[in-house]
C-alpha cells in the first residue's frame, strides 16, 4: 500500500493502470477511520481492481463555528486499518496541496442542499461537493463508494454526477451500527459518559417510526410530531431536524408512502449527530383495502 501525498504522485501512479484496463475505486474520507469507512473499502476491493482511500479533512465544507479544528485525525492508525483491507493506495494530500490558493471555482447542487443539513450547516453541501469533484478529477475513479448514513450527501453526489455528466458510477453503501444500534461516525469519540448512552435516541426514533408505519402511521407530520417529542424526553438531546422527505429530491412528504427515507440531526451535549433510514410501505393502492 502506498501512502502518497500529491496530485501529481497519484495521477502518475492511477493513469497507467487505468490505461491498462483496470477498473478504479475511490473511497473518499476525512480519516480517523471505522468499520463504516471499511465497510466501503471493502466493497470497492471486491468491485474493482484498483483501490485508491484519500484521506483529507476538507476544510471548504465546515462552517466557521464547526469543528475542523478538533476533528480527529490520525493517519498512521488509518494506515494500519486499510493495509490488511488490500488497499492499494492512500491519498493523503496537505491543504495547501489541495488548496494551494484561494479557491474561486466551487460545484453546486441547488435544491436538494438548503434543507436537512444544509439548513444548519450553509455551503456545507457546496465543499463536499467541490472537494468530491476535485478527487474524482485527480483520481478519474470509474467507481466511488459513499455511505448511506451520510444520505443527504450521498444524494447530492448522485445529482452532480448526473447534472454533469461525470463517469463515475455511484454507489451507496448501507450504515454499520453499533450493536445498540448507534451508527458508526468518526464524531462519536466526542461523545463523553452518559452521552454515548444518550445517543442511543437516534436509532431508538428510528426503530419507534419504523413501528408506527408498521402500524399503519402515514401522516409524515403527525409522525415527525411523534419523534420530536419522544427524542426530547432524552435530557441530553436536542433535536436539528426530523424530516420525512422523498428519497430523490429530498424534499419533505406529507404522506408516508411507497419508499420515503426518514433523517434526523440530534445533538448530544455539543456532538451533532444525524442518522437516517428508509420507511417502507408496500402496495400503498392495496391499503385498507379488503
Ligand atoms: O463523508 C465524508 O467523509 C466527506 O464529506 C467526504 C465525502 C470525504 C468529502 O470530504
Amino acid at each position: 500500500m502506498e501512502i502518497l501525498r500529491t496530485i501529481s504522485e497519484v495521477k502518475a501512479a492511477v493513469r497507467p493502470r487505468k490505461r491498462a484496463g483496470a477498473r478504479v475505486g475511490l473511497v473518499p474520507t476525512m480519516g480517523y477511520l471505522h468499520e463504516g469507512h471499511l465497510s466501503l473499502v471493502r466493497r470497492a476491493r471486491q468491485e474493482t481492481d484498483l483501490v485508491v482511500v484519500s484521506i483529507f479533512v476538507n476544510p471548504l465544507q465546515f462552517g466557521p463555528r464547526e469543528d475542523y479544528d478538533r476533528y480527529p485525525r490520525d493517519l498512521d492508525r488509518d494506515a494500519a486499518l486499510l493495509a490488511p483491507e488490500g488497499v492499494d493506495i492512500v491519498f493523503a494530500p496537505s491543504v495547501e496541496e489541495m488548496y494551494p490558493e484561494p479557491i474561486r471555482t466551487f460545484v453546486e447542487v441547488t435544491g436538494l442542499t438548503e434543507g436537512l443539513c444544509g439548513a444548519s450547516r450553509p455551503g456545507h453541501f457546496r465543499g463536499v461537493t467541490t472537494v468530491v469533484t476535485k478527487l474524482f478529477n485527480i483520481v478519474e475513479p470509474d467507481v466511488a463508494y459513499f455511505g448511506e448514513k451520510d444520505f443527504q450527501q450521498l444524494q447530492v453526489v448522485r445529482r452532480m454526477v448526473r447534472d454533469l455528466n461525470m463517469n463515475v458510477e455511484v454507489v451507496g453503501v448501507p450504515t454499520v451500527r453499533e450493536p445498540d444500534g448507534l451508527a458508526l461516525s468518526s464524531r462519536n469519540v466526542y461523545l463523553r459518559g452518559r452521552e454515548r448512552e444518550a445517543a442511543r435516541i437516534l436509532y431508538r426514533a428510528i426503530q419507534r417510526a419504523q413501528e408506527l408505519v408498521a402500524q399503519g402511521q402515514r401522516d409524515a407530520r403527525a409522525l415527525v410530531e411523534d419523534l420530536t417529542a419522544f427524542i426530547a424526553r432524552e435530557p441530553l438531546a436536542r433535536v436539528d431536524y426530523v424530516a420525512v422527505v422523498d428519497p430523490e429530491t429530498l424534499a419533505p412528504v406529507e404522506r408516508i408512502e411507497g419508499r420515503v427515507r426518514l433523517a434526523l440531526a440530534v445533538y448530544i451535549g455539543s456532538t451533532r449527530l444525524i442518522d437516517n433510514a428508509e420507511l417502507a410501505v408496500d402496495n400503498p393502492e392495496l391499503e385498507g383495502a379488503g
